[in-house]
């Protein structure tokens, strides 16, 4: 969930309060144990899930949830702006479906609960739009769904929460469904091109420490995934494959009956994030606002990621009926939501310095060489016809060369 910044650090990620207990070490190791079974590893997938959704001693699990709102600095919270842009989009999606009279915003992977709160307020100017509001928060973190309910308490007549897309929307979605930052911390497998072929990299369990280990692929799914790309990989180049994002957008399109799909995340389309410029992938974890190259280190306690490739997002979805609408970097959708008047009004009657210092974290989202380029937003639709999303500068898109297009 994170971007590197000049000196490696990084602080936009909620992080557990107190440090980790032997016990929680003891048992994220007997968990991980378990499922590596008499074989004796697992899959960097099973190892990325357990270290961060243990019940008990998983990275998500464990965040306190004042501590997690006090830590969260993605996007969202760095600039209530952010969500009040992104309303925008959303209640012009809902006058182009022609004002229905309930509107489904699902929310997937809330965090804190930030960009809900800016949305809602956002939407607390638009009365006609708030009637017809339904907002689902789809949370797997018990404790992160205590954190979003005390902000939003405000709007508890708008919100409803589960634990997964199906328990939020069980008859299916009329509106749009969001996320900042969700695929990217949904497990993925890590490849890697050998003279023998494509292989896995899994984890082995030696006591307390964990090895890395080359295995055959685990799935077929893995090479299929990657041909779809049409790339060769370098021998030794490593990527990663993430199954469970793809699962969650057929999920997602199988869900959505009108509207679109909003996926902001940083990554980029296949032949950016498998490039050979990348040779050893894209998996990196986070501690204490510090980029750690080993995703091993201090299991359950630090944070672990990697970029997405929005290419097979796009592809997965075009496969469940969702129509690539475009992928523009979050600073140029910004701009396209109305970044400059945002600004303006930030701006307006301050001095200055206090101008300068309330806008600053707003630029910070658009910035080319920060998060406004790292960071894409994809745009996918079913049957809203022509749609010129504000969010895409109305300009008919693709903007790159989608694979299945060529
Ligand atoms: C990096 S945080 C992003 C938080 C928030 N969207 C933001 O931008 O501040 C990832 C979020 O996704 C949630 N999450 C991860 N996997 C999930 C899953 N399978 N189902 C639901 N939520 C999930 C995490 O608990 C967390 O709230």
């Amino acid at each position: 969930m994170r971007i590197s910044r000049p000196g490696g650090s990084d602080d936009r990620r909620p992080r557990p309060v107190a440090g980790r207990t032997a016990s929680q070490t003891a048992t994220l190791f007997a968990a991980l144990r378990e499922a590596a079974g008499d074989r004796g590893w697992l899959p960097f997938s099973t190892y990325m899930d357990l270290a961060l959704f243990h019940p008990e001693a998983g990275y998500y699990a464990r965040l306190e949830a004042v501590g997690a709102a006090g830590d969260f600095a993605t996007s969202p919270s760095l600039s209530p702006s952010f969500g009040k842009l992104f309303a925008r989009q959303f209640h012009q999606i809902w006058r182009h479906m022609g004002h229905p009279s309930r509107f489904d915003l699902i929310e997937l992977g809330p965090g804190a609960g930030q960009f809900a709160a800016s949305v809602l307020a956002e939407v607390e100017q638009l009365p006609r739009f708030k009637r017809a509001l339904c907002y689902g928060l789809v949370e797997r973190s018990a404790s992160l769904r205590t954190t979003q309910a005390k902000r939003l308490e405000r709007w508890s007549k708008l919100t409803r929460w589960g634990e997964t897309l199906a328990e939020v929307a069980p008859s299916g979605v009329n509106g749009v469904i969001v996320s900042n930052e969700f695929f990217d911390a949904l497990p993925c497998h890590r490849l890697v091109q050998t003279r023998e072929g494509l292989r896995e990299i899994a984890v082995r369990v030696v006591g307390e420490r964990l090895e890395e280990i080359v295995v055959p692929l685990g799935t077929e799914r893995l090479a299929a995934e990657l041909a779809a790309e049409g790339l060769a990989l370098k021998l030794g180049q490593r990527i990663e494959i993430s199954l469970a994002s793809l699962d969650a957008m057929a999920e997602i399109g199988a869900r959505l009956r009108q509207g679109a799909v909003i996926t902001v995340d940083y990554g980029d389309v296949a032949r950016e994030v498998y490039s050979p410029r990348r040779m050893g992938g894209s998996v990196r974890g986070f501690y204490r606002h510090l980029a750690v190259s080993d995703p091993y280190a201090r299991p359950g306690e630090q944070d672990l990621t990697y970029d997405v490739n929005f290419t097979a997002l796009a592809r997965r979805g075009e496969r469940a009926e969702l129509a690539t609408l475009g992928l523009l970097p979050q600073g140029d959708v910004l701009s396209n939501l109305g970044f400059d008047r945002e600004i303006a009004e930030l701006r307006r009657g301050k001095s200055r310095l206090e101008a300068d210092q309330a806008s600053a974290a707003l630029e910070k989202l658009v910035h080319p060489q920060g998060m406004g380029g790292a960071f894409k937003v994809l745009f996918q639709g079913k049957g809203l016809g022509k749609a010129d999303l504000a969010g895409l500068g109305g300009q008919p898109l693709p903007t790159f060369l989608w694979p299945w297009e060529r």
